[in-house]
């Protein structure tokens, strides 16, 4: 139908003829000649009907938005002035000799360069994905998954599918669950991800894997959450941590730069768990922004204000700083308790501040409601642990060690965005040496920090004698803050998964029944094996420089889980329901 695109028609075919498709952008009539920009996924393309082309002409006066045309016409240069220099086409137009509505369009819903709601523009998200921004991030994720795929293919990895009807992997989410029609009162779980399937390739000797997998998580939705999405998952056998890391990060190097010329640093960075918390308060720490946490417990510890000292004296218990430098002073009362709701959001019971004026002048040089609670040496020590000078502002964490990393982390972020220390470069990082669990307070047991197949780094001993203590050899691959990434060495040793499943208040038996089979492939010769998984679409947002993962996914879904365009999730018939055995139990509602 067409001989070229419209994005590419160029000088190169002046005083010919060429035969283009496209939808009709914009249409400007101007006293008898009628202007149409035509575009297609390359670009846009100005069309010229001129009124002694009498049935173009018709045609052209009755074509509307977004309708759906065949053009063939010859290409002259624009007139004098009127070239724009924006675009590829933009120094010539093509003057319609025949012209063909291939489709008509009914008035769009929205016009593609408005923001509408993004319940609108999911409904018709077939429209929505004809905007130039949502053209290029899917062409951008599709380059990015080609990229992946040929740099694993040139290693030897070799790309295995599993199954989605498959039994329950944890990963920390609910599963959904499939009911089974041949085997009444049965479920299948959609997989969490791959997990136990790729560790037994690893026993089936295929020895290197990779798999672009759809994985399915019931767990609350955010920005950078979708019930169901994208992991590139890899698994290695006879390999150690080393081995993984460098495999990825070579991965990721060479991935970065063939989509999007992005260097990268060589080697990555890498930072403990316990280092990442301490000084950036979360574990996935945005090195872009040049603050940290200073902890302050020292010099509070004898204090009489209480918020600060009963935290400093616990064991689990931390008081934190955030310095907020140059000027940091100048930010007016109203703009520093704005921070305080902020902080809260993420755990924190208040928000103390110190304004640091004048450090010479002792107390009075400094300005806060809680510089009254505190000694002279308190002060001191707090200013000459932060390094502060003067300028500068002084937030307080203090609390419970996770809670205050968390709302200062958070709130690190908030600040470096605040006042524009957030550098534009890329950041990747290696967090390790991860805890192997961490304590559940609402169930009252351990929780393993990546999955149960993870393997400590130490024995089994020391794990059952110190389980809040051990590591593992657990890693994130962190990029500007967002954990692209995640993997483990995996446990070999069938007595070890078993210590690991019981300290996670798993029995035998229920071990047997959810992992038997795990349980029983690791007694035939299972090799040292270990892998990572990536979030496909996280870093489809990360290089199209997207907030959410719902821009770079074509049909995702809302945040209530929600398909506005096929309206899943959706009642099923009482007979269907009964030939897959379910019965409904609707939730009571006050009517
Ligand atoms: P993990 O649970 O860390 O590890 O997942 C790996 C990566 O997948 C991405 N991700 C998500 N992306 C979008 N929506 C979600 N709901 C979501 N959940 C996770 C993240 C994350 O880093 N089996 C292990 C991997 C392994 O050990 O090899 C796993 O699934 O980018
Ligand atoms: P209060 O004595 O509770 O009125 O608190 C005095 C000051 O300490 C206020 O500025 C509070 O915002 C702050 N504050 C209270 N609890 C905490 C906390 N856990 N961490 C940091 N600051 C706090």
């Amino acid at each position: 139908m067409r001989n070229e695109f419209c994005g590419q028609v160029t000088e190169k075919y002046l005083d010919q003829q060429v035969e283009v498709c496209g939808w009709v952008g914009n249409r400007r009539d101007h006293g008898g000649v009628i202007f149409i920009d035509l575009r297609d996924h390359t670009g846009l393309l100005q069309v010229v009907v001129e009124p002694d082309n009498e049935t173009a002409f018709a045609i052209a006066e009755s074509a509307r938005y977004e309708y759906c045309l065949r053009v063939t016409g010859t290409v002259r240069n624009r007139p004098e002035g009127q070239n724009n220099d924006k675009l590829a086409t933009g120094q010539i137009e093509v003057v319609v000799d025949e012209y063909q509505v291939l489709n008509p369009s009914k008035p769009l819903p929205f016009m593609l360069d408005e923001h509408p709601g993004e319940n609108i523009r999911l409904q018709y998200r077939y429209l929505d994905l004809r905007r130039d921004n949502m053209q290029h991030n899917m062409r951008l994720r599709s380059k990015l998954i080609h990229a992946l795929r040929q740099h694993l293919h040139q290693q030897d990895f070799l790309d295995i599918e599993t199954p989605v009807l498959t039994k329950a992997t944890p990963e920390g989410a609910r599963d959904f669950l499939v009911p089974s029609r041949m085997n009444p009162g049965q479920f299948y779980a959609m997989p969490q991800s791959p997990q136990l399937f790729k560790q037994l390739l690893m026993m089936s000797g295929m020895d290197r894997y990779y798999q672009i997998a759809r994985c399915f998580r019931d767990e609350d939705l955010r920005a950078d959450r979708q019930p169901e999405f994208t992991q590139l998952d890899i698994e290695m056998a006879f390999v150690e941590q080393e081995d993984v890391l460098n495999m990825a990060e070579n991965l990721i190097r060479d991935t970065f730069k063939a989509v999007s010329d992005i260097e990268l640093a060589q080697p990555f960075p890498r930072m403990t768990y316990a280092e990442a918390m301490r000084r950036y308060g979360s574990d996935k720490p945005d090195l872009r922004i040049d603050l940290e946490l200073v902890d302050v417990a020292e010099a509070v510890k004898d204090s009489d204000f209480k918020v600060f000292s009963a935290p400093a004296n616990d064991p689990q218990g931390r008081v934190a700083v955030l310095k907020v430098p140059q000027g940091g002073a100048n930010f007016t009362r109203k703009q520093i308790d704005e921070y305080e709701p902020y902080a809260r959001r993420f755990g924190a019971r208040g928000l103390a501040w110190i304004k640091v004026n004048d450090k010479a002048a002792g107390k009075e040089g400094l300005q806060s409601p809680i510089v009254k609670f505190l000694s002279d040496d308190a002060l001191s020590g707090i200013l000459a642990a932060t390094g502060a000078e003067n300028g500068d502002l002084l937030f307080f964490g203090a609390g419970k060690y996770h809670e205050v990393s968390q709302f200062m982390g958070a709130l690190r972020l908030k600040v470096g965005q605040d006042i524009g220390q957030v550098s534009d470069t890329w950041q990747p990082l290696w967090v390790v040496d991860f805890p192997m669990f961490e304590y559940n307070d609402d169930e009252d047991r351990w929780d393993a920090l990546h999955h149960p197949f993870t393997a400590p780094t130490g024995t089994a001993d020391a794990l059952k004698n110190n389980p809040g203590e051990a590591l593992s050899k657990g890693y994130d691959m962190v990029m500007n803050g967002v954990e692209l990434g995640g993997g483990s060495i995996r446990i070999h040793d069938q007595q070890m998964q078993s210590t690991v499943l019981e300290l996670l208040g798993i029995s035998a038996q229920q071990a047997q029944e959810k992992f038997g089979f795990l349980l029983e492939a690791l007694q035939f010769g299972c090799p040292p094996h270990g892998g990572i998984a990536f979030g496909i679409d996280r870093m489809a947002a990360l290089l199209c420089g997207e907030e959410s993962i719902r821009e770079v996914i074509a049909f995702p879904k809302t945040a209530s889980g929600h398909c506005p365009l096929t309206a899943a999730p959706s009642p099923i018939d009482a007979a269907q329901l009964a030939e897959v055995h379910v019965q409904v139990i609707a939730p009571e509602t006050d009517d």
